[in-house]
């Protein structure tokens, strides 16, 4: 769930400091500079009754006693991550009855469990609940179930033995390794797909928190989207948008949504965006560590966007010689059209998907070895993993 991180600005690491969470803590926390996950009240996320989206839900209602045993009582060392919502943990379940069973058999689930009290983290549980209860497909994580039992506030889904696209691209461990080009290629048209489909007729909601902690990924590296705590109804008859208070994450968050809380699905496009821009150049959104200039990625990255030689001097030096230099291009160009001020200059998401097929499936999709010398860029005298394994 989207949480309600108050996110230092900072590293990962240091993003996870929790202040007391939710509605207390967000007050006068709304884009100060020194948090960057950004929440505060505002209107329900959704016109049902509480009443109305659990049991109108097919989703397993658990007892805490349930997954309490599934998850070996929430074992310190079954933790698969943390946000500004609790913590995660693993866990086993019978695929048929959905009853606890030992660890290692039956399906392996993620169970979220909020550490927090308050109205806030309800009101996102809710949100969660409501919509993944509503929508599927097959870039969307899975919601299995749900409990609700005194304060304790729980979400079960799906396990993406892959963990999170932000764990891939900067966390430092033998057990992530740096994705490759075609890897990062496939993740961004499946985070695209998911992020079309919310987008489209049939679902008409607004993602509002698209970051790279929230595209988890299976074994295959098909992403989905996880987190709809932040998600809102499109706006309906002839509206251009809808009127919020401002919430998401700072560094992802869209300027004039920033600036008059007007949402619109091109808000997601532009955290759409930033997420390319960090696939290419493997900087974080938002990084305080990062010289004076470069703390904020989209401004450090935009102004490299406009030529090959520039493109080539911000990526990722991870990726060694994997990309074709017309795919980085190409990629560029598309993140800093999802980047564009003006919100009609930005593709839609049905647009990006389109764009993103052909790169893959056309003569871009990966090195050609007859041009291989002239058209992918190599580093030579830089050891492949080095900037992996010092950190940058
Ligand atoms: N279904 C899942 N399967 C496997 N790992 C998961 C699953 N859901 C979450 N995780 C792991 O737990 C971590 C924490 O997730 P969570 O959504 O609580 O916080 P976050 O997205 O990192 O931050 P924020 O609270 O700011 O949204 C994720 O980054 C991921 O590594
Ligand atoms: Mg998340």
């Amino acid at each position: 769930m989207s949480g309600g991180t108050m996110n230092d600005p900072g590293t990962k690491e240091t993003c996870r400091c929790r202040r007391g969470l939710y509605d207390d803590s967000r007050k006068g926390n709304v884009l100060s500079s020194s948090s960057s996950r950004v929440s505060a009240s505002s209107v329900p996320p959704t016109a049902r009754s509480e009443g109305e989206i659990l049991t109108s839900s097919n989703l397993k209602s658990f007892t805490f006693n349930e997954l309490r045993t599934a998850t070996r009582n929430f074992r310190p060392d079954s933790v698969l991550g943390e946000g500004g919502f609790g913590s995660v943990f693993k866990g086993w379940i019978d695929e048929h009855t959905l009853a606890a069973t030992k660890p290692g058999t039956g399906i392996t689930i993620a169970v979220k469990k909020l550490n927090q009290e308050g109205f806030q983290g309800h009101k996102e549980w809710l949100a969660e609940v409501n919509y993944l209860s509503q929508l599927s497909h097959p870039n969307l994580v899975k919601l299995i179930g749900y409990c609700l039992e005194d304060e304790q506030r729980l979400l079960v889904y799906e396990f993406m033995s892959r963990g999170s696209l932000e764990n891939h691209l900067f966390r430092r461990s033998s057990y992530y390794q740096p994705l490759s080009w075609n890897l990062r290629m496939k993740v961004a048209l499946g985070a695209a797909k998911g992020l079309a489909f919310l987008h489209s007729s049939k679902a008409k909601v607004i993602y509002r928190d698209f970051k790279t902690s929230n595209v988890l990924l299976d074994s295959n590296y098909n992403a989905k989207l996880s987190d709809f705590g932040l998600a809102k109804d499109g706006p309906t008859g002839d509206k251009s948008h809808v009127s919020t208070r401002v919430m998401g994450t700072y560094g992802y968050a869209a300027p004039e949504y920033l600036a008059t809380g007007h949402l619109t699905a091109k808000s997601d496009v532009y955290s759409f965006g930033v997420v390319l821009l960090e696939m290419l150049t493997g900087r974080r959104a938002i990084d305080k560590n990062r010289p004076t200039g470069e703390y904020k990625l989209v401004e450090w990255a935009k102004p490299h966007l406009t030529s090959k030689r520039k493109i080539i001097s911000i990526l990722d030096s991870k990726l060694g010689a994997q990309y074709s230099l017309e795919g980085a291009q190409k990629i560029a160009n598309l993140a800093e059209r999802c980047l564009s001020m003006e919100t009609k200059h930005r593709p839609t998401m049905d647009q990006v998907v389109v764009a993103l097929e052909q790169l893959q499936h056309g003569k871009d999709a990966e090195r050609n070895p007859k041009t291989e010398q002239n058209s992918s860029y190599q580093r030579p005298t830089m050891p492949r993993w080095r900037s992996w394994e010092d950190g940058e």
